[in-house]
């Protein structure tokens, strides 16, 4: 490890600076660490995996290639988010022309010497703009192996511009676009979970209120000895729906179905879905939060580009009348988001812990 790296400098800082072994604070402890399986890495033999589905009868007023009607996706998308929390998006409108260009300049942006990075550098969890290593560095007792870079979109800064990064050159008309696309996606999909919970199309949407969007690119460089690190730890994503953009051809995240970790495969030009805590909370865990994590390569770096499309921070979110009776009383204590967000980065994140300190 060269001389003058430290910790919040980060994974590719440390790769960069002429490595031979992991050193000690990314050795994971034993119980999280990759099976054999794991190690393979081909997800292409699994018998059941996250479902693929073709949502393009959701986003056509036109009648669409596909036979199924837009009620017959609303059942799949359902069955999955109950069954899995997980499942894989294609012909979702996002063009693979800004898919493949969202995905290089994540890569263009990481490649930047680590000064004009960390520039961006902050402790701060509202910042607007926020570059950091792992998740919580200052608290993290083993650290993952990945830097990554967050950008916060809160309704009550509508109105003023975002500091985008000006390098690469075109960050922000790429990201300012995927952004706005995949949000376009996330309202579609809402729209769908609601009325798929027979709640109507517009009811979770009413209760996110003036909604936070976030943007997390995550950088996985490649590592060593990919058996001893984790890239991002298990846990369970805190808001409404994420849409996560990885990297074509190099698999990485895991999903943990029956207590076994599924690599959720590759399908070119696919987005994949999951359900965040609060939708969990609000269904009265219908819908479910499913533990997750990222694992590493020796051979290539990776990237995924998350879009988060949560309720607003003043919103109180607890479970919904409708699937609350006397055989299914309410699990959950209503928490404002904001709060849980902030015990999101006061307590370390470890699985779904923080969802099942809510639990009635
Ligand atoms: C996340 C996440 C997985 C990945 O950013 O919340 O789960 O594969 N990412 O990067
Ligand atoms: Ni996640």
């Amino acid at each position: 490890m060269a001389a003058g790296w430290n910790k919040l400098d980060g994974a590719k800082a440390l790769v960069d600076s002429g490595i031979d072994g992991v050193p000690d604070f990314y050795v994971k402890p034993l119980d999280q660490r990759l099976s054999p399986q794991d190690l393979e890495l081909h997800a292409g033999e699994q018998e059941d995996e996250v479902p693929v589905i073709d949502v393009s009868p959701l986003l056509d007023s036109k009648p669409t290639s596909s036979d199924r009607s837009k009620e017959d996706v609303i059942a799949e998308l359902l069955d999955a988010s109950e069954r899995w929390g997980f499942f894989q998006v294609i012909n979702h409108g996002i063009g693979s022309d800004l898919t493949r260009r969202m995905l290089a300049v994540a890569h263009e942006f990481f490649q930047l010497p680590l000064a004009e990075k960390m520039v961006f550098y902050s402790t701060d969890i509202d910042a607007a703009v926020r570059y950091g290593t792992s998740f919580n560095p200052l608290k993290d007792v083993f650290l993952d192996w990945q830097d990554n870079l967050l950008h916060r979109f809160l309704p009550e800064r509508r109105d003023q511009p975002h500091p985008w990064p000006t390098k690469p050159s075109a960050y922000e008309l790429i990201a300012g676009e995927f952004v706005d696309q995949a949000k376009f996606l996330a309202r579609h999909l809402l729209r769908a979970l609601s009325e798929g919970l027979g709640l109507g199309p517009d009811y979770l949407e009413g209760e996110f209120g003036e909604h936070n969007v976030a943007l997390r690119l995550n950088y996985y460089p490649p590592c060593p000895s990919p058996e001893l690190a984790i890239g991002l730890s298990s846990h369970s994503d805190v808001g409404g729906l994420t849409i996560l953009l990885q990297d074509s051809d190099i698999v990485g995240l895991q999903v943990k179905v029956q207590e076994k970790w599924k690599t959720v495969r590759s399908v070119p030009g696919a987005l994949v879905i999951n359900i965040g805590d609060q939708l969990q909370i609000y269904s009265n865990g219908k819908l479910k939060s499913v533990e997750h994590r990222a694992i590493v390569n020796a051979d290539k770096a990776r990237v995924s580009v998350g879009l988060f499309y949560d309720p607003a921070s003043d919103v109180r979110v607890s479970p919904i009348p409708k699937f609350v009776d006397t055989e299914h009383p309410a699990a959950y204590n209503p928490c404002v988001f904001r709060e849980y967000l902030k015990n999101l980065y006061s307590k370390n994140l470890v699985g779904k812990e923080l969802l099942e300190s809510q639990r009635k």
